[in-house]
This record gives C-alpha cells, sequence and structure tokens, in this order.
C-alpha cells in the first residue's frame, strides 16, 4: 500500500510533467521525442497525404513516416516483374523535404502479395527469382533513403505447430526455414545503409499466450543472430487493447531486456490501441486508450535499446476506407493521438507524457 507521502510526491511528479507539456517549446510528439533522442513517427497513406489540412499537421508531429499499404508487394509489384513506384515514391517525396525519416514495409509477408505470386513460387526454377528478386529490386530502387526495412513480417505463428514456432505460410512452404536468411542478406547486399528489422506482434500482452510468443520469439531472434543472419532490429508491433488484459509491465520489460542483451535495436512500428469491447461512452474509451499506451510506452521507453516509436496512423479521421458506414461496428474506432477532427486526444497526451518522463538518451545521430 503507497503512504500518503508517496502518493502526493507521484502527483506532483505528475502534474509538473504535464506543466512541462504545456509550458515547454516541445509542442509535438516529434519534437518531444526527439528532446529525449527517440524518433516519433507514425503510418501514412497518399489517400491522407492528399488531406490538405492533415498533411501538415502530420508533418510537423512526425518524424519518420512508414507506408501502411504502398509499399507492400501488392502495391509494388501488381504484375510479374512489373514495379510502380508511384505512390511509394510520392510518401519518400513528402517525408524528406520535411525532415522525416522513411521506413519500407514490408518486404516479405504472407499477406498484401499479388494474385500471381503463388503460382510463380510453384514454377521451376522461378522462386528464388520471386523471393529474392524482388527484395534486390525493391530495396536497390529505395538505396541509401530508408531509415529501416521490415524485412520479413509475422513469420512467427507457434499455433501452426512446428518446433521452430515458424508460420506454415507460402514463403516457408517454398523455400523451408532459409527464406528468413535469404531475404535479409539480400536485403543487406541491396541496401547496406538501412537498419533491418525483423517485424511481428505477439509479445506485448500478459498471457501464457504471449510468454509462449516471447520465448518463440527470443528463440528465433537467437539463432538466426547464431546464424549470421544480419537482423539489426526487432519490430514489435504494439497493437494494443484497451478494454483487454492489462500488460503485465515486469514481463515486458524482461522481454525487452532479452532483445538489448541479443545485441537488438528496438523499433515499436504500428502501435494503436483498440477501444472495442468496452463502454461506448467516448471519455471512458479514450481513457482507457491514453491508460494502455502509458503502460506500455513507459516500459517501452525505459529500455535504451528503443530507438524509434510509430503509431499505425495519427489520426482515427482515416481507420476506415473511405464511405466508412457508422454501422460497420456502431460507432467509429478511436486508436490514435488525433481524433477525426485532427484535435489531440488523452493518447496524445498520455504519448507526450511518456516521451517526457522517460531518461534522455545519450545523442548518437541527429534525430
Ligand atoms: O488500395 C486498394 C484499392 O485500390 C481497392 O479498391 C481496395 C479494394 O479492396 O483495396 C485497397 O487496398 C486495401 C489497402 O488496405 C489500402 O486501403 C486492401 O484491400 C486492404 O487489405 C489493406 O489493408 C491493410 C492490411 O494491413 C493488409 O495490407 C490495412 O490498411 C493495414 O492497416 C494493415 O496493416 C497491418 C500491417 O501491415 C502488419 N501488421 C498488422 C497491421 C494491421 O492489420
Amino acid at each position: 500500500m503507497a503512504s500518503a507521502a508517496s502518493v502526493v510526491a507521484s502527483a506532483l511528479a505528475e502534474r509538473t510533467v504535464v506543466a512541462g507539456i504545456a509550458a515547454s517549446r516541445l509542442t509535438t510528439l516529434g519534437a518531444l521525442a526527439a528532446d529525449r533522442g527517440v524518433l516519433y513517427g507514425c503510418a501514412a497513406s497518399t489517400f491522407e497525404l492528399r488531406n490538405q489540412t492533415f498533411a501538415p499537421l502530420l508533418a510537423r508531429e512526425a518524424r519518420i513516416l512508414v507506408a501502411e499499404y504502398e509499399m507492400k508487394r501488392a502495391a509494388l509489384e501488381p504484375q510479374p516483374g512489373q514495379f510502380d513506384f508511384t505512390a511509394a515514391d510520392s510518401l519518400l517525396n513528402f517525408a524528406k523535404p520535411n525532415g522525416m525519416a522513411f521506413r519500407g514495409h514490408t518486404l516479405v509477408w504472407h499477406k498484401a502479395n499479388p494474385p500471381w505470386l503463388e503460382s510463380a513460387l510453384a514454377s521451376p526454377g522461378g522462386k528464388e527469382r520471386t523471393l529474392a528478386g524482388y527484395i534486390e529490386s525493391v530495396a536497390s530502387h529505395f538505396r541509401g533513403r530508408m531509415h529501416s526495412w521490415d524485412v520479413v513480417n509475422e513469420a512467427l505463428a507457434p499455433a501452426d505447430g512446428r518446433s521452430d514456432n515458424l508460420r506454415n505460410s507460402l514463403w516457408l512452404k517454398a523455400f523451408g526455414p532459409a527464406y528468413i536468411d535469404l531475404a535479409f542478406h539480400v536485403a543487406r547486399a541491396a541496401d547496406p545503409h538501412a537498419l533491418l528489422v525483423y517485424n511481428d506482434w505477439g509479445c506485448e500482452g500478459p498471457s501464457e499466450k504471449h510468454d509462449r510468443f516471447r520465448a518463440a520469439t527470443l528463440d528465433f531472434l537467437e539463432r538466426a543472430i547464431a546464424r549470421g543472419v544480419p537482423i539489426d532490429a526487432y519490430g514489435m508491433q504494439g497493437h494494443l487493447q484497451a478494454f483487454g488484459p492489462k500488460i503485465d509491465q515486469a514481463k515486458l520489460h524482461r522481454f525487452l531486456d532479452a532483445l538489448k542483451n541479443l545485441g537488438l535495436r528496438i523499433l515499436i512500428t504500428e502501435h494503436d490501441v483498440d477501444d472495442s469491447g468496452g463502454s461506448l461512452d467516448i471519455a471512458v474509451r479514450d481513457g482507457a486508450v491514453a491508460d494502455a499506451s502509458r503502460r506500455f510506452l513507459d516500459v517501452v521507453l525505459d529500455n535504451t535499446a528503443t530507438e524509434a516509436v510509430l503509431t499505425w496512423g495519427l489520426s482515427d479521421r482515416f481507420l476506415d476506407p473511405p464511405g466508412w458506414k457508422e454501422t460497420l461496428r456502431g460507432y467509429r474506432p478511436r486508436l490514435l493521438p488525433l481524433d477525426v477532427d485532427f484535435a489531440r486526444k488523452p493518447m496524445w497526451r498520455s504519448m507526450a507524457q511518456s516521451f517526457t518522463a522517460m531518461r534522455p538518451r545519450l545523442r548518437t545521430s541527429n534525430l
């Protein structure tokens, strides 16, 4: 039971942090994070950036950008060997003049692939070109301009029952586990400047299922690193539940420490907080979203290997395709720092508090 004095001290400390944000010259998440030596940014789409109110606002808040969809294979290679970098280049050409870093998502995934891919993998002699050729073409196109690449996304699925916990995906069926090594080696050769990331979800939560996923992830990464696979960082997607079981901060802390002890850097790549399954009251939902984000980021940012935090979008307005129907879920989801009118929500404030309260990093680069 906390003493009255410690409760008062904690409240005063919190009030100091909040006052610090209000008074400080750092009035965006990107600036608050950069002041502590960490990158903040978000996912975006060309559709969002056509909104003339939103685009400059995003440019102020974010210091790193990732494409929510336009750099997935279905978008980049709609027909075999026919690449379309138009949308991806337009996102890069928005990021760079705005001083933003740019990260790629994702070179190898079991989803968002063009319909012709599976047959190409099955064709004699086609599979190496289908994997290595694609990575080489795409990573070379962006060579030298990428902060990082999600080289392989969501390769683990303990529920698939393999002893190595790998997902029984089209990639595994075509190559066996070696597709992961091949992907990272080809990406390194194509762009030695980019941070190479293994990106996944499933390690954030408190349950025994999450414990198993964390163990499987550490085993996978440790073995890959021991084989000399050039994985520089672990991308923790960070998709949370506002009304689900609370994050076990001690378990998360231990997992992140283990990643750091493997020599890996840590990126939070897709942070958002699903507010379904609880109250429909907006104030209650926004408060639960902010609390879940704060509990998570306070632990993540306490680990000095964490270098960036990206939310999977910035405003709730773009969460569903145009023509959203209220009947879809009976309400509009509120997962992100800004609401549908681009106003700052409690989640924006809780993220600002997490960045302000964290121990500053020693400055290693100009963020
Ligand atoms: O752009 C096309 C449009 O031309 C077409 O008319 C329409 C018809 O369906 O599809 C549009 O593409 C959609 C795309 O989002 C852009 O809106 C795809 O159908 C749709 O499947 C795609 O969904 C994305 C999904 O990944 C699959 O790529 C979501 O927006 C995106 O939020 C989601 O993000 C994933 C991460 O990549 C990996 N981690 C989980 C995360 C959430 O699921």
